[in-house]
């Protein structure tokens, strides 16, 4: 019996036939098993991530696209079942996660760009592995490579309670850095505090910036890695420590800033996509997440988990939760 005839060929999968609110997403019993190309692999999915940017692109209001229909979702974790002609480092049966899914995450089986297919450590469950992709690779790179964050700095998650956030919280920790978080709910502010915020805020509280100031000397932080920069791209400026940096990494609309604050504090103010990252930054963040699976501090906190056919209130749920307690992952099989 040959490899693919062994894989059934059909599956369950979400399909997206119309740009639109979750009820657009549709799981589909017939879906064909995609077939990898010469340099991807074919990977049987047990978890799938669920990032805020699969609803800006569900919604049809995202830069780039995708070709209707198609299923969602970049990020997955599961196990190698074929392999394209040209990838030699995976072999069938390799517990791996993802975040170069070419076909859809949200489905049974996916193809895989073979390059962008890691290793999952023993360490992780796959709900742990669909948590590793874009969240750690973002936050790694918003932290480390665009702000340079170095042991002994101070810096602030401003909205550590999710799935980048949690990450970033995790990864400053890991290097030496004084880590300060903020969360929107008591059990979010418990939790980015067991993940190594040595303190935690709630931005819902009135002047809670001014009880950072306080926790920080009133120096403010050297960092800032900001989660919805038009609400407070204003005040991270306020707080920022002289010569600091802001990173900002999720923003919601539009805000309005005093360019004065900048000059005072000669700060700088980036943005970051991670997209954008070149080859060897990614394989910088390959062997830093490699690194920390095996050490134990890239560990995803999951929040809620879904199965496919709640694919519409997953979607729901990331983009309205308040309160967030980690990522959330649709658990395939
Ligand atoms: N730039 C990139 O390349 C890149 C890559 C990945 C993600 N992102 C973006 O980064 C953002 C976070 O992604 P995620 O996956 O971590 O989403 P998530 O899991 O849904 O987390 C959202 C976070 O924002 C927090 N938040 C809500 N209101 C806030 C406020 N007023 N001030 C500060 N934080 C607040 C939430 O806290 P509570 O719920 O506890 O209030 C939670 O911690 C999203 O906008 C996403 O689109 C950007």
């Amino acid at each position: 019996m040959s490899v693919r005839s062994a894989i059934s060929t059909i599956m369950r999968a979400i399909r997206v036939t119309e740009f639109g609110g979750p009820q657009v997403l549709k799981l589909e019993t017939n879906v064909p098993v995609p077939r990898p190309s010469e340099d991807q692999v074919l990977i049987k999915v047990h978890a799938a991530g669920i990032n805020p940017v699969d609803t800006y692109i569900r919604s049809g209001t995202y830069a780039v696209k995708p070709t209707l229909p198609y299923t969602p979702g970049k990020d997955v974790a599961g196990v190698v079942e074929e392999m394209g002609s040209k990838v030699k480092h995976l072999k069938k049966g390799d517990r791996v996660y993802s975040m170069a899914v070419a076909s859809g995450g949200y489905a049974e089986y996916c193809t895989s760009a073979s390059t962008g297919t890691k290793l999952l450590h023993s360490n992780l469950t796959f709900e742990e592995g669909a948590g590793v992709g874009i969240p750690y690779y973002t936050a790694y790179r918003a932290l480390v490579i665009i702000g340079g964050a170095k042991p002994g700095e101070t810096v602030l998650i401003h909205g550590a309670s999710g799935a980048v956030g949690l990450a970033c919280v995790q990864i400053a920790k890991s290097r030496g850095l004084h880590v300060l978080g903020t969360a929107g709910s008591e059990a979010g502010i418990d939790l980015i505090l067991r993940n190594g915020c040595d303190a935690a805020f709630s931005h819902r509280e009135d002047g809670y910036a001014a009880k950072i100031m306080e926790a920080t000397s009133n120096n403010g932080p050297q960092i800032i890695i900001e989660m919805l920069a038009n609400v407070n791209l204003e005040k991270d400026l306020e707080m920022i420590s002289k010569r600091g940096r802001i990173v900002v990494v999720g923003n919601r609309g539009s805000v309005e800033i005093t360019p004065r604050l900048a000059m005072q504090k000669e700060c700088i103010v980036t943005g970051m996509l991670l997209f954008n990252a070149s080859q060897n930054e990614m394989d910088e963040i390959d062997a830093a997440v490699s690194a920390g699976m095996r050490d134990g501090w890239v560990k995803p906190p999951i929040g809620k988990t879904y199965t496919l056919d709640q694919a519409p209130a997953a979607h729901n749920d990331v983009i309205n939760n308040q309160g967030t307690l980690g990522r959330l992952i649709i658990k395939v099989c």
